[in-house]
């Protein structure tokens, strides 16, 4: 039997109903803040996250799914190599969906000189080949926004405010969660911490893990995230970055926190937090589900260098995206309803009889027209088997339709809870489950 890819997941029942609440809480929410949705196409250049998220991260040396169509895998075996593919030739499944959406961006001239910044979001699947554990899956998904052109620290300031009230939507109170930010600079002083991060690795090289020594030329600053608890303990006496801003950087810092502090919001500064991509300047943040054991629900940051490393003109940019996955399990770990309610339901249920089941299929449409979600029977069932499926989809009232209420033009509507009936007109049946339906 043909099985899914390990680490994939289907989306369906409450499953695939919790994913478009959440869509569309984003689209309510991140609609009233200016956010237009935007959708990129999952698989991308090469390129295209090679020079956004960093030749040197692990996201794009060892997760990145690469795609070959079967042609050019054959040229590539026969020659040994795949330098000759012409670099429209080299795709990946996107594993993020900053880098695409910026690339569009450039491509589409978004944010033409002097105009208004572009606000978008999205709601996606996102591919990375990593170890498939809880919370951690190949193919999940990010909802994300993006705001190219804003350089103002109440920007910052706000894309947090708007992406704690987003968990605050799905259920979670501020005590669930926790917020923490740091400021990593920008090119103006980010190259000389970064040497002196790689300098203070080199020093205590004997001590520190094969990975962190080769992360000290290639990425030092990931020597923070080290899952070696012995390179922790020593990075806690490393540099750290907000002692290593300079003095915009350190400012711009200075202004997110008074403006997350007069909003009422609730962070931890972390000066080891590094995040996993080097697009990254200034602002970053991340958000944990405290207790729930499963990293981080959602992250971001500023990236004022990205349109640039993109072929754009310099623009700056920031934004976040959380993961769906986690969220539902962060939601279940609190004992949250992640699902949301089913639409509630009307059945149409009648007696034996070709004139009756055609009542029926008239009344179906009738009330489907009127934009009622409305249940009947197809499989001939009995009158009483009828009402326990009724029952089994949450109806709230059920249409009965009888040979002598077809005669006389009317129906009797039942409600499922108190099981009270009541005769209604056929004329009269949409207004009245309209009224009613809203009411049990
Ligand atoms: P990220 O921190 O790599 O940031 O991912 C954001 C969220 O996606 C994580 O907090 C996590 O909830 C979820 N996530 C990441 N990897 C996995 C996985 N393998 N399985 C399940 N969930 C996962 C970004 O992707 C940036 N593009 C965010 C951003 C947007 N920064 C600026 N704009």
């Amino acid at each position: 039997m043909a099985q899914r890819v390990q680490g994939t997941e289907d989306l369906f029942g409450d499953y695939m109903r919790a994913w478009q609440r959440m869509s569309d809480i984003a689209r309510d929410l991140f609609g009233a803040y200016g956010f237009d949705m935007i959708e990129t196409p999952a698989l991308e250049q090469v390129d295209t996250f090679v020079h956004g998220i960093g030749e040197s991260t692990d996201v794009v040396r060892k997760e990145m799914f690469r795609v070959f169509s079967g042609a050019l895998l054959e040229g590539m075996l026969e020659k040994g190599t795949e330098k000759y593919l012409k670099p429209r030739q080299r795709m990946a499944m996107r594993p993020e969906g900053t880098a695409g959406v910026v690339r569009a961006a450039v491509e589409h001239n978004f944010v033409p000189q002097g105009a208004a910044p572009a606000k978008l979001w999205y709601a996606e699947a996102m591919f990375r080949g990593e170890r498939p554990q809880k919370g951690r899956l190949r193919q999940f998904h990010q909802i994300g926004v993006e705001w190219l052109g804003a350089s103002d620290p109440a920007a910052d300031a706000e894309c947090i405010i708007m992406l704690m009230e987003f968990y605050k939507r799905l259920g979670f109170s501020d005590s669930d969660l926790k917020l923490s930010i740091n400021s990593m600079g920008d090119a103006a002083c980010r190259p000389a911490y970064r040497n002196k991060v790689r300098d203070f690795i080199l020093d205590h090289a004997d001590e520190m893990c094969e990975e962190c020594r080769e992360r000290a030329e290639l990425n030092p600053l990931r020597a923070f995230d080290c899952k070696n608890d012995h390179c922790r303990e020593i990075m806690a006496s490393a540099p750290l970055a907000p002692d290593n801003l300079c003095d915009e950087c350190a400012a711009h810092y200075d202004a997110v926190k008074k403006y997350l502090d007069a909003a009422g919001v609730a962070y931890v500064e972390d000066p080891t937090l590094v995040r996993g991509l080097d697009y990254y300047t200034r602002t970053v943040f991340e958000v944990e589900a405290l207790g729930a054991g499963i990293g981080s629900i959602g992250g971001g940051g500023r990236y004022d260098g990205l349109m640039e490393l993109e072929g754009g003109r310099p623009t700056p940019g920031l934004g976040f995206a959380v993961g769906f996955e986690r969220i539902v399990l962060a939601l279940q770990a609190k004992g949250i309803d992640p699902y949301g309610e089913k639409s509630s339901c009307v059945y149409v249920a009648h007696t034996p009889g070709v004139t009756e089941r055609d009542a029926v299929f008239d009344i179906c449409l009738m009330l489907r027209n009127a934009g009622i979600h409305t249940e009947a029977d197809y499989q001939g069932r009995s009158l009483k088997s009828q009402f326990k499926q009724a029952d089994r989809l949450a109806a709230k009232l059920c249409v009965v339709v009888g040979a002598e209420e077809v005669a006389e033009g009317v129906v009797t509507v039942r409600n499922m809870a108190t099981h009270e009936q009541t005769r209604v007109s056929k004329d009269e049946l949409v207004n009245y489950i309209l009224t009613n339906l809203a009411e049990v």
